[in-house]
């Protein structure tokens, strides 16, 4: 192996290690390249020509701001309305219990990337709660401030939209044209139900006022190790009211964790 090649490795394990510190990602080693030319757009926004002072930047942490633009940078934001349908089944069904209550509704999105998941929450909610007597609130929250802004817009391409049933995309969204591309915006109605606020679920405590009915968190805990994700679990815990619910995403699970959850069905889990 050359000097060079060495190098390059004694990089990568202190990028890594920033970011783990950072944001709690276990980057896996094939992961690094792709995570090496996102952070070089920034050294070039910069003006900065190695890839050691960059690093020495955001280690030092003497640049907030920078800080914030590197995290946005490697991290993975893909995300699409109605992903992972039958969550939304079921989510219906438990609205519909929710509405006998006639209290308020509280349901957390704690990975909303740019607002798909959020937004089709909110159009569930709108769909199966009698928003008049079971009020519905929804705090949104992502570490990743580039899709934050997206999200808070409510702004999406006809292709971004294409999984959200017609009568509800007309019902929800309006539709706006500019030159050649269609643009969908977010209701105000739907987007006053939502507050999204950055958040980094690997800083405990969570800033987040509870108890909450609901917890989705999906999709995200898949980068975390099992401590991190063990300290994630468990402080949603203690945030569900009894009897709340906690959604993850299908790939994921909760094996070999330390928690007091009960399985209702794969991917979702109740605190009893
Ligand atoms: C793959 S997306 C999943 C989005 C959505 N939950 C879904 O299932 O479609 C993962 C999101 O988690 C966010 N994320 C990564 N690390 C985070 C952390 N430590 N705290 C909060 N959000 C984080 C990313 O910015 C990204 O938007």
């Amino acid at each position: 192996m050359g000097r060079n090649e060495q190098m390059q490795r004694k990089d990568f394990d202190r990028l890594r290690y920033i970011i783990y510190e950072a944001c709690g990602i276990s980057l896996s080693k094939d992961k690094i390249p792709l995570v090496v030319n996102r952070i070089s757009k920034r050294q070039r926004a910069l003006g900065i020509k190695s890839q050691q002072e960059y690093l020495r930047i955001i280690e030092e942490e003497k640049d907030p701001e920078e800080f914030v633009k590197f995290i946005d940078a490697i991290s993975t934001n893909t995300t699409y309305f109605y992903r992972e349908k039958q969550h939304f089944e079921l989510l219906t069904e438990l609205f519909k219990k929710d509405s006998s209550k006639g209290r308020e509704i509280k349901l957390w999105c704690a990975a909303a990337s740019s607002g798909e998941e959020p937004y089709t929450l909110a159009m569930t909610a709108c769909e199966s709660l009698n928003l008049r007597r079971t009020p519905f609130r929804m705090l949104a929250t992502d570490i990743c401030t580039k899709v934050l802004d997206r999200a808070v817009m409510g702004r999406y391409t006809e292709k971004q939209v294409e999984n959200i049933p017609k009568l509800l995309r007309q019902k929800y969204f309006d539709r706006e044209a500019t030159g050649k591309e269609k643009y969908f915006q977010a209701t105000a109605q739907l987007r006053e139900l939502i507050l999204f606020k950055r958040l980094n679920l690997s800083k405990f405590p969570y800033p987040v006022r509870g108890p909450f009915d609901y917890i989705f968190c999906r999709n995200v805990m898949i980068y975390f190790d099992a401590p991190l994700r063990e300290k994630v679990i468990n402080a949603f815990y203690s945030l569900l009211r009894r009897g709340g619910y906690l959604f993850i995403g299908h790939s994921e699970n909760l094996l070999g964790l330390q928690h007091s959850f009960k399985g209702v069905q794969a991917s979702v889990f109740r605190k009893d």
